[in-house]
């Protein structure tokens, strides 16, 4: 039988733990890369338009799905419609949550790796190939990778296996804060290098020859993982929402504060790669090999390095809660008795399915006929094929499966949505949102 759910303590503590879910690799790590081998600014903007008009809906989609149900994501979906295969978006959820983090993990693992070697004084002296050989040197160490991928994993479990409250709220409360501090110290450090200019303009200058089919794809998918959508991690979240809860002004608040730090990261990445002659197109690199050069020679770079690093890990952890938390809460069916347990198992699950990825990057070879590294593969797969997909699926689930105006009635629980912008957001869902992804998937495809 399972007990009563687990509630957040505060709105506060549920903003920071969604946008510490939100805010991660995503906006600090794989939107720089893919932005600078995308052609900058173009994409940037794209980005921005699907955070806003396809993002906004549907993570307010999700959150009201948590809060009406009460319930974890598989559960969500099997209250809302039972008897039917509509559940199967949870557990696709739930599935895409574990591969995910399964990579997820073993970036987290070079972030320790790396805030090792920044403390031990490790990058003195390195010049630019110094940097690319540590990085070789890192990814090509097997027991290496898979001890940072075990002890980032560990981390992530005990947060988790201490519940809501205990566990991730508490967490999440300090981590954040310090993770905008330290990024606003970061930023002001990069604009002011001489020559940064030229990487504000990379950055904000949109060169539309630059964009196809795929690159808005990218884009979509880019906006999706930004904002943990698709997988059901934000309905687990919303969840534990009290009723009182502004629902469509925590979504703005999650968004703002994903765009703020993908701004934040751009600012603080290619005014300084510019200004130092390194290329924007280094791929999932940039920020392991271009960046700690890029600080070497800086007045304090060590420092400065290191201060990035512990943002870092802070916006990975954070991010690796949500979903660890989405897999945990649907085993264990809201049964906090049984969270322990769970977190250990399914985490050292994670961690064994992720062996393959952390070796995938410098030992073992590219995975035959789809020509990626195993990383690669699981990436391209959560990214570009199972986020949008439960994306699309979520969009079509909401308007057919809960009445209009039951919908109304459960945002405006604790929120003075007003009936006009309710229509505009039932209108983006129903339609904007479902034949955009559509479009987007068909293009890449090559079909339009
Ligand atoms: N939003 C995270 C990031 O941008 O790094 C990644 C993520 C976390 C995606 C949780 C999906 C998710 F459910």
């Amino acid at each position: 039988m399972s007990k009563q759910p687990e509630q957040w303590a505060s709105k506060l503590g549920f903003i920071l733990a969604a946008a510490g879910s939100a805010i991660g690799l995503g906006a600090i790590w794989k939107l720089p890369f893919t932005a600078g081998e995308n052609g900058g600014g173009a994409f940037f903007l794209v980005f921005v338009l699907m955070l806003l008009f396809l993002g906004l809906p549907l993570l307010l989609a999700e959150f009201t799905i948590g809060r009406k149900t009460q319930r974890e994501a598989i559960s969500a979906y099997r209250t809302l419609a039972p008897d039917s295969n509509w559940h199967w978006i949870g557990k696709l959820g739930v599935g895409a949550a574990f591969l995910l983090l399964s990579f997820y993990s073993v970036v987290g693992g070079w972030i320790v790796i790396y805030l090792v070697q920044a403390i031990s004084g490790q990058f003195v002296g390195l010049d630019s190939e110094g940097f690319e050989n540590m990085f070789a040197q890192v990814t090509q160490n097997g027991w290496l990778v898979l001890t940072a991928h075990f002890v980032f994993m560990i981390m992530t479990i005990l947060v988790v296996q201490g519940g809501i409250q205990k566990g991730i709220e508490r967490s999440t409360r300090w981590m954040m804060p310090t993770l905008f501090v330290l990024f606003i110290i970061i930023v002001i450090r990069s604009v002011t290098l001489d020559g940064a200019m030229e990487g504000i303009a990379f950055f904000f200058y949109p060169d539309f020859s630059n964009l196809d089919g795929q690159t808005i794809l990218y884009a979509l998918g880019q906006a999706f993982f930004s904002l943990s959508l698709g997988i059901s991690v934000m309905v687990t979240y919303s969840s534990y929402l009290k009723k009182e809860e502004d629902l469509p002004r925590s979504a703005i608040s999650i968004v703002s504060l994903t765009l703020f730090i993908s701004i934040l990261a751009g600012l603080a990445i290619f005014p300084a790669v510019f200004s130092l002659g390194f290329e924007p197109t280094e791929g999932p690199p940039l920020i392991f090999i271009v960046l700690p050069a890029v600080f070497s020679e800086m007045v304090f770079g060590q420092l400065f390095f290191t201060l990035f690093i512990i943002l870092l890990l802070f916006a990975t952890l954070t991010s690796a809660f949500s979903l660890l938390e989405i897999v945990v809460a649907s085993v264990t069916k809201n049964n906090p008795e049984k969270r322990k347990k769970v977190a250990w198992i399914c985490g050292l699950l994670i961690f064994t399915l992720g062996i393959p990825s952390a070796l995938s990057e410098g030992i073992l070879p590219t995975l035959p006929v789809i020509g990626m590294t195993f990383f690669g593969a699981s990436d391209f797969l959560v990214s570009n094929i199972l986020l949008p997909v439960g994306a699309l699926l979520i969009a079509i689930f909401t308007p057919l499966k809960i009445k209009k105006d039951d919908l109304f009635t459960e945002i405006q629980h604790g929120s003075s949505f007003k009936r006009r912008t309710f229509e505009i957001w039932y209108f983006l869902l129903k339609y904007i949102v479902p034949v955009a992804i559509l479009l987007a998937f068909l293009n890449a495809i090559g079909i339009i």
